[in-house]
């Protein structure tokens, strides 16, 4: 007998003709906290915790990062993973369970997914080219320029595409396939290839992390990390920060966690997997800064430079600090150079599909689409989509995508569906229904959180990022640009959600 515990049928009811659904299921607890823990450890914790921790207070931020993670992270991840498992539904329907209206909200947060993984499949891309490269270590002495110049081809600016650059074609299409052939089956081939792209990931960090402690000046990267500075933490900014990180590290208001929440049982355990999730996601990201740190500590002593000085977040630490020191390492580069790029793919690998899943989830439950062909069709269009991110012009636009999103999209949305759930859906039932089947009981601080306290931190953040956008605008980009790809891939959502929202659907909704 198959060991996938669901049937996914549909019967055709008598009066209606509408079809009632049987999910999909997770086939066990620990699939399904896998795959939540895929879905939040990303590139997110390699390259953006252990620079934000380092330039915030050090030792010192895991104050306000803890607090951020139990006062927003932990609650909004019961609130998504339980909302998911109650409705049955992804974020679509679950919403429009809450209100009827708010579907086209589900629909909107779901685009923001769908959005991420086109342009989240960019850096796949770029880490498959760097993996190739890795074995003969082609960066050189100049990695900088290497990843600009050979590897992007970046232009003069967004106005200026350029050309496809084809070796990024070639990774961003294999991102692509990979993608479809996990997700073809549905949440049955998700449930076993997350056994294999957790825990691979962390395995390879531990090599690295035993090479990197290994090396010279590595005690010196680790200081820097983790020195406290205590004084920091009078600065509100440092607390918005770790707000913000929390919240893009657990994959939050995506949809994701609704989406993954929604193929559990109907008696399935809630609070104690969401918390299992954000910690063993925060867990990672405070072991990847050793790893990071170290390597770092040694690059500064062989490049006789102070550690601040080596020290960057985002691609120019995977892709110009890191290979700089993989050239430096006494033996073994190419092998460290694969692992390392290994361990980048592995990571962000189950993040895409975890976005991709949160977008299709909610046309299998409208209209019932089978998961082969919504996987198909997904990547057909999406494909073509991310093209634009590997031209000469794609690295701009990619920034600035991606920073309006994350900057605005998923702050509206976790502001959205905090106040939904907090007021306009009998929260203490709901309450009282996670209690019911969790092995951790939730008390009355998590309704204060859902309605004022996460709200209330991510108005000020929308607020300073707005200020920030229509005072000074972000990095020096046209504001054509940023009105097109920022506000456009924002809002773009808006219109095709309203849209979604409005087809009738062939599937029985209650
Ligand atoms: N949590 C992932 C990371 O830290 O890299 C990125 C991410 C995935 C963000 C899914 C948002 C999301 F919906």
């Amino acid at each position: 007998m198959s060991r996938w515990a669901f049937v996914d049928d549909f019967t055709i009811t008598g009066e209606s003709k509408l079809m009632t659904v049987t999910r999909q299921q997770w086939h066990s607890r620990t699939a399904f906290i896998m795959a939540a823990v895929g879905s939040a450890v990303g590139l997110g914790n390699v390259w953006r915790f252990p620079y934000v921790a380092y330039s915030s207070g050090g030792g010192a931020f895991l104050i306000p990062y803890f607090v951020a993670l139990f006062t927003a992270g932990i609650p909004m991840l019961i609130l998504e993973m339980g909302l998911g498992q109650r409705m049955q539904r992804g974020a679509p329907l679950a919403f429009g369970g809450v209100r009827k209206r708010l579907q086209w909200f589900g629909w909107w947060a779901a685009g923001l997914s769908a959005a991420i993984v086109i342009y989240y499949t960019t850096i796949l891309a770029w880490a498959w080219v760097y993996l190739w490269h890795s074995v003969g270590l082609s960066w050189g002495d100049k990695p900088e320029a290497f990843f600009f110049e050979t590897v992007l081809r970046r232009t003069s600016g967004p106005g200026e595409i350029g050309g496809l650059v084809p070796a990024l074609v070639l990774g961003i299409g294999l991102t692509w396939l990979t993608i479809y052939l996990i997700l073809r089956k549905g949440v049955r081939s998700v449930s076993n290839v997350v056994m294999i792209t957790v825990p691979l990931p962390m395995v390879l960090l531990t090599v690295l992390l035993i090479r990197g402690l290994t090396l010279p000046g590595a005690m010196d990267g680790i200081r820097y990390y983790l020195t406290p500075d205590f004084s920091k933490l009078t600065d509100l900014k440092i607390w918005l920060k770790a707000y913000g990180q929390i919240f893009f590290s657990l994959s939050l208001a995506s949809g994701v966690m609704i989406g993954y929440g929604s193929y559990l049982g109907k008696k399935a355990e809630i609070t104690n997997s969401a918390l299992i999730t954000g910690l063993a996601n925060c867990g990672t990201s405070f072991f990847a800064g050793f790893v990071v740190f170290s390597m770092l500590g040694y690059l500064a002593q062989v490049q006789g430079l102070p550690v601040p000085d080596v020290t960057t977040s985002g691609t120019g630490l995977a892709f110009v600090a890191f290979p700089t020191a993989i050239s430096q390492l006494p033996a073994l580069n190419a092998v460290f150079g694969v692992i390392f790029f290994l361990t980048l793919l592995t990571l962000g690998i189950d993040s895409a599909f975890a976005l991709q899943e949160a977008f299709t989830t909610g046309f299998h439950d409208k209209w019932h689409i089978p998961p082969e062909k919504l996987a198909r069709y997904f990547c057909l269009v999406a494909f073509p989509a991310s093209l634009i991110f590997v031209t000469g012009g794609g690295f701009y636009w990619f920034d600035i995508v991606d920073k309006w999103i994350c900057d605005f999209g998923l702050v509206i949305s976790g502001l959205a569906q905090c106040l939904a759930v907090g007021f306009l859906y009998p929260v203490r039932d709901f309450r009282d229904y996670l209690n019911g089947q969790s092995e951790v009981r939730l008390g009355p601080w998590w309704i204060w959180m859902l309605r004022y306290v996460t709200p209330g931190v991510l108005l000020v953040i929308l607020v300073g990022n707005l200020m920030q956008e229509i005072t000074v605008g972000y990095e020096g980009y046209p504001r054509w640009a940023t009105l097109i790809g920022g506000w456009g891939s924002v809002l773009f959502w808006v219109v095709l959600g309203y849209w979604l929202w409005k087809r009738p659907a062939t599937v029985e909704l209650d």
